[in-house]
């Protein structure tokens, strides 16, 4: 198939862009998150289509993506006052909630639970795409399923060129992680996966907000939000998280270093702007200032696919302090090293 890309300020191709997608094609675009791999919601046989070209698991739902309020009435049961002062704060915005779904929503998109994930996307072209589609876009992630999620038209090029009609390019995503998934069902409001709206903005408007304890206790939950029990934005190499005060880990990464180039593997590192004429690697990614969270978070999916592109054996990571976006940037990092953390200061 041919993939047509296009600048989201061309507007007569933004216009057939929208067409195709109202039409039952697939049309990837930019969100303030990361880019978004659309279908019409309602129409079951496209967002069959999501599935088959990411080739992601049938059980793992799709979030709903509208550009209006009114929009939200038509694909829920009901809106819970906690939801509805998180709309006044939050949307449009990185912030997924889960609802009782209506009977409009199609099985497929939801695999088949008795609730729906909606979110209202920040992004004026995400905004525009979507009011003049005239539809609700189901969108995942537009990258491969397991693969780092995309965050510029590049990646999305990298990963479903070939496999959707229309591409629309609005530049690098400016939160670079994901959106928050926030169960709004319950009494208290439980985070499924945090992202861009930190837990901290979320406490500041509802008091009280909990967190699935899948996302701090590893061992056999069963996961409330499916897509968490999947191995995620991996890059291809096996990577390794140090934890620790700033000066052992560098230490401690230094060491894993050589021992790797001795093995004669290629070694990449991921690093803060702190330590990153610290390393001796082959591959250094520099994520940014950690005085920054936000910067490292955009940079973040770009850093784990240059390893990928520089085809490294093995990932050395440093950790980030698990507060606001931080705790965003840790649970996607863990996911990606499927949790394989090493300590610092411990001797071994
Ligand atoms: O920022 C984002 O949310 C991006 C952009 C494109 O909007 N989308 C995105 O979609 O990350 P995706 O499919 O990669 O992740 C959706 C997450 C998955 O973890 C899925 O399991 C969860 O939301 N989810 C979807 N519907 C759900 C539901 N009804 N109940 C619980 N979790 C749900
Ligand atoms: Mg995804």
């Amino acid at each position: 198939m041919d993939t047509i890309i296009i600048n989201g300020t061309n507007d007569k191709a933004f216009k057939d862009a929208a067409k195709a997608l109202r039409d039952g094609k697939l049309v990837a675009f930019p969100t303030e998150t990361v880019y978004g791999l659309g279908a019409d919601a309602l129409n079951p046989d496209a967002v069959r289509r999501i599935y088959e070209a990411k080739g992601r698991p049938s059980d793992n739902p799709l979030i709903v993506h509208i550009a209006e309020i009114s929009s939200l009435n038509e694909l829920v049961a009901e809106i819970p006052e906690a939801a509805a002062l998180l709309i006044d704060a939050f949307w449009p915005g990185p912030l997924t909630m889960v609802f009782k779904k209506s009977n409009l929503v199609p099985d497929i998109i939801t695999a088949g639970l008795d609730t729906v994930a909606v979110r209202m996307p920040d992004n004026p072209i995400a905004q525009k795409l979507i009011k003049e589609a005239g539809v609700p876009v189901a969108a995942p992630s537009a990258n491969i399923s397991g693969r780092p999620s995309p965050t510029t038209c590049k990646h999305v090029i990298d990963d479903m060129k070939g496999r959707i009609e229309y591409i629309i390019d609005g530049g690098p995503c400016q939160v670079g992680v994901e959106s928050t998934v926030l169960d709004v069902t319950s009494d208290v409001p439980v985070i499924l996966r945090p992202g861009g709206v930190t837990l901290e903005m979320l406490e500041k408007v509802l008091g009280n907000v909990y967190t699935d304890p899948v996302l701090e206790i590893k061992g056999d939950i069963k996961p409330r939000s499916p897509g968490m029990k999947y191995r995620h934005y991996s890059p291809k190499a096996e990577m390794f998280l140090i934890s620790g005060d700033p000066d052992p880990v560098a230490k401690k990464i230094s060491e894993l270093i050589m021992e790797s180039k001795r093995k004669g593997l290629r070694v990449g590192v991921l690093t803060s702007r702190e330590n990153a004429d610290k390393y001796n690697a082959d591959v250094i990614v520099n994520v940014g200032s950690v005085k920054h969270i936000e910067q490292i978070a955009a940079g973040l999916y770009d850093s784990l696919r240059t390893f990928d592109d520089k085809k490294v054996d093995i990932i050395y990571s440093e950790t980030f302090e698990e507060k606001g976006v931080g705790r965003a940037v840790m649970n996607r990092l863990k996911k990606a090293s499927a949790g394989r953390i090493i300590k610092a200061d411990e001797e071994n």
